[in-house]
């Protein structure tokens, strides 16, 4: 990227592209931001850099929405995936790839006993909870309001999306078409409050199947003792623990969140960090619930139906044991944690040189800024933060060559020295106009 800001362009072609797309798909652009005119079409990306079709280039700090932890296109995991690809790109049964990564995942993930593979995130969380009521034979599964766990009937509740919030520990869904009876089956506790929490879990006990947390909600770090305390009582009260690790895993520590927190559960949703942007998730945990799963148990009260045509697909699992071949270099979270707080720092200074309020919230691989004068500790308080001006710092930066998403900035390994000089440049420029 030459000096000074890039000014955006957009194509005729490009923008045809774009009004064919709200013609036939509902959702029209995936943009960054509410506005159409921040509306693109990507037409390739490498390393930290994304291009539309109007040929901007933009550091990328959306990444994918997290799993290109290597970058756009790693030449590693590329070669990979070629390879496999020339060899077949789907067989149902088992290959050598898919044993080597779960040895792989058994290896590096604290709680991982034994593994089972998916294809997206929100199909791991969903048999993760499937597996906690089966061995509890119980249906009731407790999340946090603000947490976020994927698109399953069970997972979309009390998200970051909930616009209207009710009393603990009450449920709100978060789509048109979820039936009640599931809203009835989830209970929702506050994130960062321990005892409020224990509270629930005490008084609902006898009809809890698990608990379902994302360690790092969003951007919001665990309060110190929140999870020890939610492994306790879990642990007294026999309710299977889950780590939702979609986003954490692989990206804070080779053994995720829980390596990098400290705290085990009993079962663990990893996706987003394994396979560089290839599609597949892992569920892994207790071996005495994971063998639930065993086909062999057909038929009896325990039994856990759990597969996909494309689980254990040998591309996706060949770029995963690729991209882990990668992050277990030394150095790999050194670095990717130096990057992510060289930029956080700087939104720090550079937001309080402007007296401008705002909070910086997360881990340096994956961290927000909010426009609050509060401290940032659960979804309440997420909620009160100016989201439009959030949008307009998205929209300003875009305007200057930087990708983010609304909810966080992405860092991956592939970010330069360069790319950061870039973006603190662009920060300063971004933050002045605003
Ligand atoms: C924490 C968390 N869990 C689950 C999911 C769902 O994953 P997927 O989109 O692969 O279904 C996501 C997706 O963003 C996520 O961030």
């Amino acid at each position: 990227m030459s000096t000074g800001f890039m000014r955006r362009t957009r194509s005729a072609h490009e923008t045809r592209l774009l009004e064919r797309a709200r013609c036939v798909l509902p959702a029209g652009a995936r943009s960054p931001t509410p506005s159409p005119e921040y509306a693109m079409v990507v037409k390739e990306a490498s390393g930290s850099r994304i291009r539309d079709l109007s040929g901007n280039e933009y550091i990328d700090y959306l990444m994918g929405s997290g799993p290109l932890l290597l970058g756009h296109a790693h030449p590693e995991v590329t070669a990979a995936v070629q390879q496999a690809a020339s060899r077949g790109s789907s067989y149902l049964m088992l290959n050598e790839n898919a044993v080597q990564l779960a040895e792989k995942v058994v290896a590096t993930v604290p709680c991982a006993e034994q593994v089972c593979f998916n294809s997206t995130g929100s199909e791991s969380t969903f048999f993760a909870m499937r597996l906690a009521r089966a061995y509890r034979k119980r249906d009731k599964i407790l999340k946090f309001e603000g947490g976020f766990h994927g698109m399953n009937d069970y997972a979309l509740m009390s998200n970051q999306w909930t616009q209207q919030t009710v009393d603990f520990p009450q449920a709100v869904a978060n789509s048109a078409g979820i039936p009640q009876g599931v809203v009835q089956d989830m209970l929702v506790a506050p994130f960062y409050d321990l005892e409020r929490t224990v509270d629930i879990i005490n008084a609902h006990a006898d009809e809890l199947a698990g608990v379902i947390v994302e360690p790092l909600q969003r951007t919001i770090t665990p309060q110190p003792g929140f999870l020890e305390g939610l492994r306790e009582i879990t642990t007294e009260r026999d309710i299977p623990l889950i780590f939702d690790e979609v986003v954490t895993g692989y990206r804070l520590a080779l053994g995720g969140a829980q390596a990098y927190y400290g705290v085990t559960p009993d079962l663990t949703a990893l996706c987003k960090g394994i396979a560089s942007g290839y599609p597949i998730s892992v569920l892994c945990g207790r071996q005495d619930l994971m063998q639930l799963t065993d086909p062999a148990g057909l038929g009896t009260s325990t039994y856990v139906a759990q597969t996909g045509t494309f689980s254990n697909n040998p591309i996706s699992t060949s770029a995963a044991l690729a991209s882990i071949n990668v992050l277990e270099r030394e150095g790999t979270y050194e670095a990717l944690f130096a990057k992510g707080n060289r930029l956080m720092h700087a939104l720090d200074r550079i937001f309080d040189e402007a007296g401008i309020a705002v909070q910086i919230c997360g881990e340096a691989p994956a961290f927000q800024v909010w426009f609050s004068e509060d401290p940032i500790v659960d979804f309440r308080s997420m909620a009160r933060a100016d989201h439009a001006m959030n949008n307009r710092f998205t929209e300003l930066l875009l305007d200057r060559g930087i990708v983010k998403a609304h909810e966080k900035f992405f860092i991956s390994l592939a970010h330069s020295d360069e790319d950061l000089d870039y973006t603190v440049a662009a920060f300063e420029s971004a933050i002045g106009e605003l």
